[in-house]
C-alpha cells in the first residue's frame, strides 16, 4: 500500500501545493502497485460509498436509499435529498469501511468523488466529505465525472468477466436520469459523442410516465419509478396499443442519431384520453407500461444502428457494445441490446450488473482507480460542478 510511501514528518512539512504536487509525482511511480481507492457518490438521491481495489476487486460497499422520502412528490426534492446525504453520509462511509473490513486511515490509498454533473447542494456535501478525509489523512483526491466516459461508463471495465480489462475502442450506450447518450469510448477521457437527447433523458420519461400512470415506486436497491414500470411492463402487452416511435416520421430526423423521449410520455396520455382508459384497471396499467417500454426500446435501438452504421464508415472496429446508467438495469432493454450486438454486429454486450448500473459508490471508485492510473489526480481545493458538460471534461 503506498501511503506508506509517504513519511508523517514529510508531509507535516509540505505546504498544501508542495504536498499536491509530491502526491502528483508519486503517483506515477505507485500506479503499477496494487491500490485502494474509496468512492463517494451523492449527485442525486442516493448516498453512496464504494471501496475497489485496482485489482478490479470490489472490497466493500454501502448505500443508503431516499425513495420513501421522494416519492410523495412524484420526483426528487433537492433540499430533502441534501438533508439526507448530510445525515447518512458519514455512517454510510463507517459502513463501507466495515463491509470491507478496512480502515479509512491504513488500507484506503486514494479518495475518489462525484464532482458533477448533478444536483449542487448533494454534491457538495459528498465533495466536502472527501475533500477533508482526503486532505487529513494525506491521500491523492480524485474528482469525477459521474457520466460520460466515466463513472457509469467505466463500471463494465471492472464487472466484465474476462481476465483482461475491455479494450478499447467501444460503443457506449448511458441510459440513465440525467442523460441519453451514445458514445465511442477511444480511451480514458478521450470519446466521440454521436448522440444526446434533445428533449428528456430516457429516464425522465420512464419516471414521467411511471407517474402518469399512477405506478407506485420499488423501494429499495434497484427501486424508484422506472424499475416499478418495467416491473408493469412484464405483465402487459406491447401490441395491444400503438403509438408512434419518435423521430420516423421525418426524413432527416431519421437519420438523426440523437434521441427524442419527450413526446413519447404524450403519446401515452393522448392513447388514455382518446380511448377514456380507466387507470383504476390495473391490466390496462401493464398494457400502457408495456407499450410504452416497447416504443421507447425500439427508439433506442434505430439510433444504435445509425452509430454502428457511422462506426464501420469509419474503420471503427468496435471491441464491445457496452450499456450502463439506471435505464440499463431493465432487463427486457438488456436482452434487446443483447441481441442487436450480438446478433446483429457480432459483438458483446457489456452491462454492469443491475444493481450497478443505477448510481453506486464502487462506479466512482472505478472511476478512482482509472484516473489515479492516468496520473490524474486533482487538488484539495476543487470546486463541484453542477452542470458538467462532457465536451470539457
Ligand atoms: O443512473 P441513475 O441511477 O441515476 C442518474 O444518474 O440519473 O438512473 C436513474 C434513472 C431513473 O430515471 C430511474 O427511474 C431509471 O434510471 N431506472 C430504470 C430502471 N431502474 C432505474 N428505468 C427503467 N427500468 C429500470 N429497471
Ligand atoms: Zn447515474
Amino acid at each position: 500500500m503506498f501511503h506508506r510511501l509517504f513519511p508523517a514528518c514529510l508531509i507535516r512539512s509540505k505546504t498544501h501545493r508542495t504536498l499536491c504536487k509530491y502526491l502528483f509525482i508519486n503517483a506515477a511511480n505507485i500506479s503499477n502497485q496494487s491500490f485502494n481507492v474509496l468512492g463517494v457518490e451523492t449527485s442525486c438521491d442516493d448516498t453512496a460509498v464504494g471501496i475497489v481495489n485496482s485489482d478490479r476487486k470490489i472490497l466493500g460497499e454501502a448505500i443508503h436509499y431516499q425513495h420513501e422520502i421522494h416519492e410523495p412528490s412524484g420526483g426528487i426534492v433537492p433540499n430533502l435529498a441534501m438533508v439526507n446525504h448530510q445525515t447518512y453520509l458519514p455512517s454510510v462511509i463507517c459502513e463501507a469501511l466495515n463491509n470491507a473490513e478496512l480502515d479509512m486511515a491504513k488500507d484506503i490509498d486514494v479518495v475518489a468523488v462525484t464532482r458533477g454533473p448533478g444536483l449542487p447542494g448533494c454534491l457538495g456535501i459528498g465533495l466536502s466529505a472527501a475533500k477533508t478525509l482526503a486532505a487529513v489523512l494525506r491521500k491523492p483526491l480524485i474528482g469525477v465525472h459521474h457520466m460520460a466516459c466515466e463513472a457509469h461508463a467505466l463500471t463494465a471495465r471492472l464487472t466484465h468477466s474476462s481476465s483482461d480489462l475491455l479494450p478499447f475502442p467501444y460503443l457506449t450506450l448511458l441510459i440513465s436520469g440525467g442523460h441519453t447518450l451514445i458514445l465511442v469510448t477511444h480511451g480514458i477521457g478521450h470519446y466521440t459523442q454521436l448522440g444526446t437527447t434533445i428533449d428528456d433523458s430516457i429516464g425522465d420519461a420512464f419516471d414521467k410516465t411511471a407517474r402518469l400512470l399512477k405506478i407506485p415506486w420499488l423501494k429499495g436497491r434497484g427501486g424508484g419509478p422506472g424499475a416499478a414500470l418495467e416491473q408493469y411492463a412484464l405483465k402487459g402487452d406491447p401490441k395491444k396499443y400503438t403509438v408512434p416511435i419518435p423521430m420516423r416520421k421525418d426524413a432527416r430526423r431519421k437519420r438523426e442519431m440523437n434521441y427524442s423521449f419527450s413526446g413519447l410520455k404524450t403519446s401515452i396520455k393522448d392513447l388514455i384520453e382518446k380511448y377514456k382508459l380507466n387507470l383504476d384497471d390495473e391490466i390496462v396499467r401493464y398494457d400502457l407500461a408495456a407499450t410504452f417500454q416497447h416504443a421507447a426500446t425500439i427508439h433506442l435501438i434505430d439510433k444504435l444502428e445509425l452509430a454502428f452504421e457511422w462506426c464501420r464508415n469509419k474503420g471503427i472496429a468496435l471491441t464491445a457494445l457496452v450499456a450502463s446508467g439506471g435505464v440499463a438495469s431493465n432487463k427486457s432493454i438488456r436482452l434487446t441490446l443483447e441481441r442487436l450486438a450480438n446478433e446483429q454486429h457480432n459483438i458483446p454486450l457489456i452491462c454492469p450488473p443491475p444493481h450497478l448500473c443505477t448510481d453506486n459508490g464502487i462506479m466512482i471508485a472505478w472511476t478512482g482507480v482509472e484516473r489515479f492510473r492516468a496520473g490524474l489526480i486533482d487538488k484539495y481545493t476543487i470546486d463541484h460542478i453542477p452542470k458538467w458538460s462532457i465536451a470539457n471534461k
